[in-house]
């Protein structure tokens, strides 16, 4: 059986140590030997089943040799010097290449128009409904859920709809209302300027969920941006000053003493943002030269304008039975101001990025 035309492998060509071949897609890709040895997913390489690799990678890899690199039925089939054949599919060529990661779709103020929202009563019935939540959370960083109870505690049961409760010193469920004693200036009815929750713990929540019980009172609106949207329209000098500067997040209260230092904008291996730490009220200070110090708060305030502009944001009402689920380390919430006389409830609790995008992945498997 022969792979499905758009997912096959078009063209085969060996140059020394490296197989060029072209992916369904037109895309050509270089694949050096080593690499491809390493890769081989056959059954005496591969266990059948979990796909776990059976042999030391050190043990079989210095030694690989290409014999020949042929297309066969839209596959690639290498043969090696001592004998061994591999047969790598277009599917497995491009995971190797990293193709198969998903890339967030940046958005702004014109979100607004079409904010992702999901009903709760659906999404606990159906598969397909959960799934398509999920992917908007993956795509767009954040999506609401409309139609939830509105029993305390209910949020845990959501977080467990995908994943699970990350508990932390603020319990495993927490709430955000007016206290007359507040640790937080959450539990104030002052207006919290976009940020990302608990950049002072490591490692930090990935995934925050916000669920509407009363919101009576004027004001309180909450306001959403995208971290990764504001961080590739900063200039690139702007995001490495940002990326290579430590600072320290520090919340301490009667019985909590947490700190970290950590950088404002956090960089994978391909130079791509993958997380945000931006909390004004628990922010240190850089150090270092004269220079550093005012290139630092140059680069973040650009960062802060971009967040703050009003093409960048989405500025929405929660109402009760409303869940706001997001990347906590990508996309910043903050809320307007209130009027204390009113009712305010949420409740809040973290979960995992990874265990989310993983569920997704299961349910988009299953077709
Ligand atoms: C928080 C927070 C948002 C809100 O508690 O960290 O951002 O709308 N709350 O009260
Ligand atoms: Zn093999
Ligand atoms: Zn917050």
């Amino acid at each position: 059986v022969s792979a499905a035309p758009d997912l096959a492998v078009s063209a085969v060509e060996l140059r020394g140590d490296v197989v060029r071949v072209e992916l369904g897609d037109g895309r050509a890709a270089a694949l050096h030997a080593l690499a491809l040895r390493d890769l081989c997913p056959c059954d005496e390489c591969r266990q059948p089943g979990s796909g776990q690799r059976l042999f030391e990678t050190r043990d079989v890899v210095p030694g690989a040799r290409l014999a020949s690199a042929e297309l066969e039925d839209g596959a690639l089939v290498v043969e090696w010097h001592d004998g061994h054949r591999s047969r790598f599919d277009e599917q497995r060529l491009r995971e190797a290449g990293g193709d198969d990661v998903r890339r967030p779709t940046l958005w702004g103020a014109e979100l607004a128009e079409s904010l992702p929202s999901f009903r709760y009563g659906e999404v606990v019935l159906s598969r397909a409904a959960l799934r398509r939540w999920l992917a908007a959370i993956a795509e767009l960083g954040f999506a609401v859920l409309t139609g939830a109870p509105t029993e305390p505690g209910t949020v845990a049961g959501i977080a467990e709809l995908f994943g699970h409760v990350r508990t932390t010193n603020y319990g495993r469920v927490f709430d955000v209302a007016v206290r007359v004693d507040p640790a937080n200036l959450a539990d104030t009815a002052l207006a919290l300027s976009l940020h990302t929750d608990n950049p002072y713990r490591v490692p930090t929540p990935t995934v925050q969920l916000l669920h509407c019980l009363a919101s009576s009172a004027s004001g309180g609106d909450t306001v959403l941006a995208d971290g990764f949207r504001a961080v590739a329209r900063l200039g690139p000098d702007r995001v490495a000053t940002l990326a290579a500067t430590p600072i320290r997040y520090a919340y301490r209260d009667e019985d909590a003493e947490l700190a970290a230092e950590v950088p404002v904008v956090e960089l994978d291996a391909h130079g791509r943002p993958v997380a945000l730490r931006v909390n004004n009220r628990s922010k240190g200070v850089p150090t270092g030269t004269p220079e550093a110090v005012a290139d630092w708060y140059a680069a973040y305030f650009e960062l802060l304008d971009l967040l703050d502009a009003p093409d960048a944001g989405v500025v929405f009402r929660l109402e009760p039975g409303d869940v706001l689920v997001f990347d906590n380390l990508r996309v910043l919430h903050g809320r307007t101001a209130f009027s204390a006389a009113g009712a305010r409830r949420l409740q809040g609790c973290y979960a995992d990025l990874d265990g989310l995008l993983s569920t997704l992945a299961v349910l988009e498997r299953a077709g």
